[in-house]
């Protein structure tokens, strides 16, 4: 499916018997390969008497040798797959069947991608970075304390390396731009939190997606912050640099010293918010992160602070933050 595909990236009319002779197979075989990425993959494909076939967009299909060249000095394993339930599930998966480590999956497309507090994280094919990091921690949990924080700084600094200047983070680790998800994060662990234990570094980056009717949330996309559309396997391996040299530094020194970088990243810095902890509302003031990147909050007067994968932020007056 893969070859096939990529023979017809460019969005150009491509006739059957042209496309056969490539794959060495016939053009009614060639018809019902495309019916199937139609149907399975959701590729929307023009066909048209007398000139052939051609994808509906462009797409820039990702290459995982390309991949693997730009990120050789890492010593990361990497797989890339047409499509998968979720790469975050299928690095757990890897992870229990002992594959090297770290190991980068890569997928065209989720069908039930995984976003945080049981959301699902919408993932249509060819179109946006579904990005997992299979890593062994040695030394328990301890050395994961402000990870995922730490994960939102490396994508922001990837975005603002590819000209999106205006992303920022928003606690613990959405990455907004003009209030509008353009990345999400989510962390998976398992092992001996005591001991040996391995996380799976989940990064989705909505990247060339123009339309969809399914994201339940205020969302953007690179693309649509630039007006062009982005090739992937840059953007993946730009990540995946940047993530190595901040994973690396914050295994010498921990989160605190990113702690200032962080803040002055924060979106909601100094915002009035409600998080949102369970059923329980708390209002507070938004003061920054700890050392340890918990949320610090200003709550009757006295610095609080909170952490855990289950609590969310919700601006009090959002329209006050906008005019901002
Ligand atoms: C969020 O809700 O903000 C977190 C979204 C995380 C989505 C990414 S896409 C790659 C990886 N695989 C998943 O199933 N989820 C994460």
């Amino acid at each position: 499916m893969r070859t096939l595909l990529k023979l017809l990236e460019d969005g150009e009319f491509h006739s059957g018997e042209v496309l056969g002779a490539a794959l060495g197979i016939s053009r009614a075989a060639v018809w019902k390969k495309l019916q199937q990425a139609q149907a399975e993959l959701g590729v929307e494909i023009h066909k048209v008497r007398g000139r052939g076939y051609r994808l509906a967009r462009p797409v820039c299909l990702l290459d995982a040798e390309s991949i693997a060249a730009a990120l050789s000095e890492l010593g990361w394993s990497v797989r890339v797959y047409d499509t998968l339930g979720s790469t975050n599930a299928e690095a757990m998966r890897l992870i229990d069947a002992e594959s090297s480590l770290p190991l980068l999956i890569l997928s065209e497309q989720q069908t039930a991608g995984r976003g945080r507090r049981g959301r699902k994280w919408i993932s249509p094919f060819g179109e946006n970075i579904y990005f997992s990091l299979a890593l062994r921690i040695d030394g328990g949990m301890r050395q994961l304390e402000g990870l995922s924080l730490l994960v939102g700084l490396a994508v922001i600094k990837t975005l603002k390396e590819v000209g999106i200047a205006s992303a920022g983070l928003k606690w613990p680790n959405d990455i907004l731009v003009n209030h509008q998800k353009l990345a999400g994060i989510l962390l998976e662990l398992t092992g001996d939190p005591a001991d040996v234990c391995y996380v799976v570094i989940g990064v989705g980056i909505n990247v060339n997606m123009l339309t969809s009717i399914e994201v339940d949330q205020s969302w953007t996309a690179m693309c649509l912050e630039t007006g062009f559309a982005f090739d992937r396997n840059l953007v993946v391996s730009a990540l995946a640099l940047n993530l190595d040299g901040y994973m690396h530094a914050h295994k010498i020194h921990g989160f605190a010293a990113f702690q200032e970088e962080w803040e002055r990243s924060h979106l909601w810095q100094g915002a009035e918010v409600t998080l949102l902890a369970g059923h329980a509302e708390i209002q507070g003031i938004v003061l920054g992160v700890d050392p340890t990147g918990a949320l610090r909050l200003e709550v009757g007067g006295q610095e609080k602070v909170f952490s855990g994968g289950e609590l969310s932020l919700r601006l009090r007056n959002p329209l006050k933050d906008a005019l901002q």
